[in-house]
């Protein structure tokens, strides 16, 4: 099974398939999203819209956990993210899609693991699957590289903070990336995004930020998106050859730790 989460402005993608089934999911940590399965090229497909119908979910208040969760109690164990970002270098422009390789973390209040209870510590040196990344790049006209600094949100960034950002080697910003990518590791899924840029990032851009400017774009280039996301899905593999389903190996304390050595 193959997940796809969308981003902003995409809350259904009728045009992949026919709906087999919508589901909504119970997890610990609340209901999902109303997913819907589909076939695409032979294969179940399911979609879950990252903010619920209508966006009713700003980004700092998405359940991310719950979403995740969702995922692989659906039988998931790929997916492809859709996010919205906005760009910190001339170079990338509105309407591009950039396949992010790594990311730096700004949020600040979101619950970030799913292991309270237990120590797990997972390597997240390439966060994103490199299979899955490699697919995407060889499917359509996309930038193959981008460091996705997260912020908190809901507001936009100040001009010193994007100064900030690029400084620290950030090149595309938005507020969903994280912790969705480390959330979907630590379940041993794979994992990868495509970014839709819908706008030059605060200062850089010439004009005032608007939430209108961000879903004029993302609907502009969602024929293009579906186009990539399908040719994407018709290459995956069945069985991976990626090391994303075997996190867990070596990340947690206690196998080693035995109560008598305490
Ligand atoms: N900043 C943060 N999130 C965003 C932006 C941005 O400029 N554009 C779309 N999502």
């Amino acid at each position: 099974m193959i997940g796809i989460i969308g981003g902003t402005g995409i809350y259904k993608i009728v045009e992949l398939g026919d709906e087999i089934v919508s589901r909504v999911v119970d997890t610990p940590y609340g209901p999902s999203p109303e997913m819907s399965v589909f076939q695409l090229h032979g294969r179940e497909v399911v979609f879950m819209p990252r903010h619920n119908l209508g966006h009713a979910k700003p980004p700092h208040m998405v359940n991310y956990l719950s979403n995740i969760y969702a995922l692989k109690k659906m039988g998931v164990k790929r997916v492809i993210a859709t996010n919205a970002v906005g760009s910190m270098d001339e170079s990338i422009k509105p309407g591009d899609f950039v396949i992010p390789n790594d990311f730096l973390d700004f949020t600040r209040m979101r619950k970030g693991t799913f292991y309270d209870d237990r120590t797990v510590h997972i390597d997240v040196t390439e966060p994103y699957c490199s299979e899955l990344r490699d697919i995407l790049i060889s499917s359509g006209k996309v930038k193959r590289n981008g460091v996705y600094v997260c912020t908190e949100g809901p507001r936009f960034e100040t001009a010193a903070e994007i100064q900030m950002f690029r400084q620290l080697g950030g090149t595309i910003v938005g507020m969903t990336g994280l912790p969705e990518v480390i959330l979907a590791r630590e379940l041993e899924m794979c994992y990868s995004s495509i970014c839709t840029v819908s706008n030059f990032a605060a200062s850089i851009s010439p004009s005032k930020l608007t939430v209108d400017e961000v879903f004029e774009v993302v609907e502009t280039k969602r024929k293009d998106l579906i186009k990539l996301l399908s040719d994407s899905i018709a290459k995956i593999p069945s069985e991976n050859q990626c090391d994303c389903g075997s996190t867990l190996d070596g990340a947690e304390v206690g196998d080693l730790l035995k109560p008598e050595d305490l």
